[in-house]
């Protein structure tokens, strides 16, 4: 770490969170989500068939008894929090992964129990891999009412497929991208990975001509990190996350917003391109979520927790108790502070937001204009009637510093989750 990183690093993290000071998440039980408005819903699924060596999610092999073995879990872990979550309305679900479609007959199946236990859900969405989606796949995943899909093509290049370990090569993703349009979605994102090693800039150039031209509804592009604990971290014995190269990934993201730009999309978040009128595809933007499965975090009113990441302790935990690891407190600058950093993400940070969120007694500008109002002078914000817009270079640059906390939190917390099914005490 760079020496002026430890002094500026706590100053920055006081400014925007109140505390100066590490969080430290401890194996206490948290409080039950008795009073959240509108909570989104995760659900991971922690199978794949092939196990990519730059993943930093929580994923093992796929196995059936192990898969069956889950399934029968998480339904049970979906009992444990209904009393708690009646009443409530859901206006999302995200299905991450891992690869959730692994075994898609078994994805409906918990789809069916959770409707039934908590009631119906607005956006369903859900994560695919092109190989692992095929027509029979996608007609039960409409049937059961999902409305979005993401497609992780990660690249068009076979020489990239293959150097990063794809199973899939570039003519499967794109069928797959085809065919995912052509059964009709409320909307289809794909993702993509850039600055890959090796990667040129006319192959990138290509991949995102070749995608947007498809005619897709989102574009997500993903610089690729490499977290020390992932297979290619460890070969490359590293210790802290590694970033590629910032003219690199400056370069590669002007491309890809003058060509989205020039196609009609616009940019809807700091790596996104979205369709007017489309809604965006996301995962854990919303003020309050509540996780399902292994790995899955939750945030509440009252805490912010996850559940242990080892499958076989998950299956053991349950139907006698919630499966969670570590925890700690949320109070509400903090979940103001969170707030932030999804807004800035999504580049509008707004004031009749803050108050929809927060209370009409709250006010962004006493709350967060120190720390805003410098960012304007730096035109890396610029005012809106309403709050904040985050301008072109504001995406890379207040994402950059982001990055500096997120990453390492995940890091630390990953990291440590991943070495034990219930660790004694996570430093974030
Ligand atoms: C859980 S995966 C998507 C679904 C499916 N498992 C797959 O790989 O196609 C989520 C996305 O994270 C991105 N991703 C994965 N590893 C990454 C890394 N090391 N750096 C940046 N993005 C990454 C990829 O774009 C991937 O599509
Ligand atoms: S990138 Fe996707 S398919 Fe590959 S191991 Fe990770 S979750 Fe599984």
């Amino acid at each position: 770490m760079i020496p002026g990183k430890i002094i500026w690093k706590p100053i920055v993290q006081k400014a925007v969170t109140g505390r100066a000071r590490r969080f430290r998440m401890i194996p206490e039980k948290p409080q039950w989500p008795k009073h959240l408005t509108s909570p989104g819903l995760y659900l991971h699924v922690p199978f794949c068939k092939n196990l990519c060596p730059y993943c930093p999610y929580n994923r093992i092999e796929y196995e059936e008894c192990a898969f069956a073995a889950y399934q029968q879990a998480v339904k049970q872990e979906i009992d444990l929090y209904a009393p708690y979550l009646e009443g409530m309305s859901f206006p999302s679900l995200y299905i991450g992964g891992g690869t959730p479609t692994v075994n898609w007959s078994g994805l409906v199946s918990i789809l069916d129990h959770l409707k039934r236990r908590l009631g119906s859900v607005g956006n369903i969405c859900v994560e695919l891999h092109p190989a692992n989606m095929d027509d029979d796949c996608l007609m039960a995943l409409k049937e059961a009412g999902v409305t979005m899909l993401s497609v992780g093509v990660e690249s068009t290049s076979d020489k990239l497929l293959e150097q990063i370990k794809r199973s899939h090569d570039s003519r499967t993703a794109i069928h797959a991208v085809e065919r995912a349009l052509r059964i009709g979605f409320e909307s289809v994102n794909v993702d993509l990975m850039f600055a890959l090693p090796g990667q040129s800039s006319a192959e990138w150039q290509a991949d995102v001509r070749t995608i947007v031209d498809l005619g897709v509804d989102q574009l997500s592009t993903y610089p690729m990190f490499s977290f020390p604990y992932s297979d290619f971290g460890k070969t490359k014995g590293i210790r802290q996350v590694e970033r590629p190269a910032h003219h690199v990934v400056k370069g590669m993201l002007k491309f890809t917003d003058d060509y989205c730009e020039g196609r009609g999309l616009r940019r809807c978040a700091v790596w996104s391109w979205l369709k007017p009128g489309r809604n965006k595809f996301s995962s854990i933007t919303r003020h309050h979520y509540i996780g399902f499965g292994p790995s899955a975090a939750s945030m509440t009113d009252s805490d912010f927790y996850v559940n242990t990441f080892d499958v076989d302790a998950y299956v053991c935990k349950l139907p006698a108790e919630r499966p969670v690891a570590v925890s700690m407190p949320v109070n509400r600058r903090i979940e103001m502070a969170y707030w932030l950093y999804w807004r800035v993400y999504e580049l509008k940070v707004l004031a009749s937001d803050f108050q929809s969120v927060f209370g009409a007694d709250a006010s962004l500008e006493s709350t967060f204009g120190h720390l805003l109002r410098p960012l304007v002078l730096m035109r890396l914000l610029e005012r809106a009637t309403d709050g904040y817009h985050v301008t072109t270079p504001g995406a890379y640059w207040i994402h950059r510093l982001q990055n500096e906390y997120s990453l390492n939190y995940i890091n630390r917390l990953w990291g440590t989750c991943r070495k034990t099914a219930w660790p004694l005490k996570v430093s974030l």
